[in-house]
């Protein structure tokens, strides 16, 4: 019905592949694909439905005996070829289809990006490259063929052949059609090795644009620290001769796991101190860690349906966030992953397209690779490895590698797999899974004769489609301290099944000081009534990094709510923000987090969820104001710690210079209020690196000091397109928002805005999307500028016109005016002509 897929829907393709081989004659205009597979019908008189978009068939036969048009049919989503010419036994279809990958802007299927011929098959990409069942449960072995005239013809698995305008690979492993990828082009490479622990010699190579290979180093090691990583922490070793990394300037997404042959976004491969940042370095290595692991969560063992999507994507975020946390400082790695999960999920949450991590029904598949499915998921996981314990949990993944390598699984497999290995019920626990929406945890306690009592109350608000829910089985990770400082209980993890449930703890002398919902062990919201000297005891006491982070966080967000509605900030707050600048034994990396106030966004969700209706130019003031009071107030403090996290010596990517440089820039933007941006004008003409380049540049925006720096940073810049990728953000994002339309709509006349590349268009559009007040102007001039932009885009690249349009998901959270601003460009979207599946579906559930 109406282009919906269902869960429940699912039925087994009737046909085993065997093996495929592939030949591809390369052209742009014309590429030729022939596609011989062999096949073993398993359901006798079923028809074999092959998709196939924007194919031109040229031939198609059975057993070498050519189809006639009678024997299929052809519509624009696949052909399907008639039970009556196919045989009972095995047999073999070979078709030839035509493509034109110099056309594809949408950059799915077979594309050409700067010359260079690449592919992007997740999810349903294979079918605009031939007719196949393009789903993941049906797996083959590959063999392919490259013939085009370009010096680097890559393709999944091992090579086996090559001559002068050909290439042959081979893949041994049984893969699904979303994991095929082809490079082919002007490309070279940065080489290295890795020895596994078994001993085998893998050849890695990172292909990229010539000139671009002195940027490679950072990410190669990256690689190598996730294979070492991956076998000391899982006991998993590749499996292949050769590991392919390439980096490509046209992509929708970050980076895609391809067996053997990852493609990745450039902006998360390249990087030099000049060029990229500190958070751009831990980026990469974290997303080439990501795809690096997939190799065996997704590839080896991969998803039945796209609906178990977060069996490979939620385990394997987890897996990237753990690697981070082990290559990093792990509290800050943690602190940052809710920093994000909060930002995106919880938004995501509590709007209109909340969903399940495993959702039960989409009309785009591509419109689900969300937060929620993401980050929600690898929250899951972390909540599982919280309940088995560590040692539980490895038992459980190795029983999963041991049970499942070959297969394709659902999110049923996975849990059993816990319960068989730890023998747990966590039929409850599942709910994780399937329900949509934050739950809310309201904490009371209690304290008579030396007994203990909390008592928590869950609650998840209604969510589309799912308007009552249950409670769910809940990890929470808890500690106890005495008034005097000293933890009395350590971390306890209570098991909270029911609506309502009381915790006691006995053997306390003195009331204790409650430390609840440690390291984030589940993600919800915590609601509990506590002063703001409560707070504070804990940022100073707590032993649980996570916890005392979280206590400031919360005084900054009260602080700031209260600011919106005309109170002046809470001296708790401010008192705190001055001893943790006077506590040097707290990491730089850490401080930095406490110093840096929460976002726009974060203050308009924490009103809405409190019910008030956030006022955007409120918020954005009040903001200002408390970056004004706190540089004020801590004025020496904060100039000393700009002075003394200062790096000396040549720039590194590492965590402690980095952490030094994220508390140096943290204090910048705090004294830039007050010093006139004197210090981020020194800092922007002396600076040597990328990080502390754009830092200061920031702060000049914010300052509205920037003109002259905003040029010079263009015209050093103006042939890097990565570096060109910034200069837009950073002013979209930060530049005053009164005015912030306008300035958009001039930056989007530039002749480097290149609005078909999605960096660029990303950089822009998302730039201005984070520009709360500006993107939220009461007279709607944001809204209409964005939907302007997505309507432009649609035609050429819905996927990422889709993704952008999320940036609408908050509009509930406003006033009328708002309210109706947004809904008049939405319905404006919604009634383009030939607009796309994929943001049609967007406007709809935006819409509500
Ligand atoms: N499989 C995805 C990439 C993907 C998803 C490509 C959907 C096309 C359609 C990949 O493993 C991935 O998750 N990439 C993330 C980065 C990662 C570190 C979370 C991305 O591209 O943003
Ligand atoms: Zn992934």
């Amino acid at each position: 019905m109406d282009g919906t897929t269902y869960l429940a829907d699912y039925t087994p393709y009737p046909f085993n592949i065997d093996k495929v081989s592939l030949r591809f004659r390369l052209a742009p205009h014309a590429t030729r694909v022939q596609a011989h597979i062999a096949m073993t019908p398993l359901s006798p008189g079923a028809a074999l439905r092959l998709d196939g978009e924007q194919l031109r068939l040229i031939s198609a036969a059975i057993d070498g005996v050519a189809l006639t048009p009678s024997d299929y049919l052809i519509t624009p989503s696949g052909m399907t070829v008639h039970p009556a010419a196919l045989p009972e036994a095995p047999f073999t279809l070979e078709t030839e289809v035509e493509i034109a990958p110099e056309g594809n802007t949408a950059l799915e299927g077979l594309y050409m990006s700067n010359g260079m011929y690449c592919t992007q098959c997740e999810a349903e990409g294979f079918r605009k490259i031939t007719y196949y069942p393009d789903r993941p449960d049906v797996m083959a072995p590959f063999r392919v063929r490259i013939e085009g005239d370009l010096p680097v013809l890559l393709s999944n698995g091992n090579p086996v052949a090559s001559g002068p305008g050909w290439a042959e690979w081979d893949d041994p492993w049984p893969k699904p059609t979303y994991l095929f990828a082809l490079v082919a082009g002007d490309l070279v490479a940065h080489s290295g090795s890795f020895t596994t622990a078994s001993g085998r010699e893998v050849a890695l190579n990172i292909y990229v644009r010539p000139g671009d290979e002195d940027h490679c180093a950072f990410a190669l090691g990256a690689l190598q620290r996730s294979m070492k990583w991956d076998e000391e922490a899982y006991g998993r070793e590749y499996d292949l001769d050769i590991f392919n990394i390439v980096a490509v300037d046209d992509f929708n997404m970050g980076a895609m796991e391809n067996k053997g042959l990852n493609i990745f976004n450039s902006k998360l491969v390249l990087a030099s101190p000049e060029t990229a940042t500190d958070t751009d370095y831990e980026r990469i290595e974290a997303v080439i860690a990501h795809e690096y692991f997939h190799n065996w969560t997704g590839n080896r063992i991969t998803c039945r349906d796209w609906f178990q999507l977060c069996l490979k994507e939620g385990l394997t975020v987890f897996r990237d966030q753990s690697f981070t946390a082990d290559m990093r400082l792990g509290p800050v790695k943690r602190i940052e992953d809710v920093i994000a999960l909060r930002a995106r999920q919880f938004r995501e949450d509590q709007g209109p397209l909340a969903h399940p991590p495993r959702p039960d029904h989409y009309r785009e598949i591509n419109n689900f690779y969300t937060a929620t499915v993401y980050e929600k998921g690898a929250e899951v996981v972390g909540m599982l490895r919280t309940l088995v314990g560590d040692e539980g949990y490895r038992k459980a993944l190795d029983l999963y590698f041991e049970r499942h390598d070959g297969q394709a699984c659902t999110i049923e497999d996975w849990i059993k797999v816990f319960e068989d290995s730890s023998g747990r019920d966590l039929g409850q626990f599942k709910r994780w899974y399937t329900d949509a929406g934050t739950p809310r945890l309201r904490v009371t306690d209690d304290y008579a004769d030396d007994t203990y009592t909390l008592t928590f109350e869950q609650q998840t608000p209604p969510t589309p489609g799912q308007p009552h829910k249950t409670p769910r089985h809940m990890p929470i990770a808890v500690g106890l301290l005495s008034p005097n400082g000293n933890e009395v209980v350590p971390t306890t993890v209570l098991e909270m099944t029911e609506a309502r449930q009381s915790f006691t703890f006995t053997g306390l002398s003195t009331r204790p000081v409650p430390s609840i919902l440690r390291n984030f062990s589940a993600p919800a919201v915590l609601e509990r009534a506590t002063s703001a000297a409560e707070q504070a005891f804990l940022l100073a006491h707590d032993t649980d990094p996570f916890n005392r982070w979280e206590a400031a966080r919360s005084l900054a967000r009260q602080t700031l709510m209260d600011m919106t509605k005309g109170a002046p900030p809470a001296a708790e707050y401010l008192d705190a923000i001055g001893r943790l600048l006077a506590d040097d034994t707290a990491d730089p990396a850490f401080r930095a987090l406490i110093l840096r106030l929460p976002g726009e966004d974060e203050i308009a969700q924490a009103l809405h969820a409190s019910g008030t209706t956030p006022d955007p130019e409120a918020i954005h003031t009040a903001r200002g104001a408390l970056m004004t009071t706190l540089a004020q107030r801590h004025e020496v403090a904060l100039s000393a710690t700009y002075e003394s996290m200062a790096v000396p010596g040549a720039y590194t990517p590492d965590a402690a210079p980095a952490g030094c440089r994220s508390l140096r820039l943290a204090a910048l933007a705090l004294l830039s209020q007050i010093d006139g941006a004197r210090r981020a004008e020194a800092l922007f003409a002396s600076a040597d690196n990328m990080t502390e380049s754009l830092g200061a540049l920031s702060n000049l925006i914010t300052a509205g000091k920037a003109e002259g720096a905003l040029a010079q940073f263009r015209s050093r810049w103006k042939d890097v397109r990565l570096v060109m990728d910034k200069w837009f953000l950073v002013q979209a994002s930060l530049c005053p928002p009164q005015t912030a339309a306008e300035r958009v709509t001039t930056l989007a006349t530039d002749p480097a805005f290149e609005w078909k590349n999605p960096n660029r268009f990303r950089s822009l559009l998302g730039g201005f999307s984070a520009n709360h007040a500006g993107f939220h102007r009461a007279d709607g001039a944001g809204y209409r500028f964005y939907a302007d932009w997505l309507i432009r885009l649609d035609p050429l690249n819905p996927q990422t016109a889709a993704r952008m349009s999320t940036a609408f998901e908050t509009w509930p959270r406003y006033d009328k005016t708002r309210q109706a601003l947004v809904r008049t460009e939405l319905e404006r979207i919604a009634a383009t002509d030939g607009l796309s599946r994929d943001l049609s579906e967007m406007t709809a559930r935006l819409l509500g």
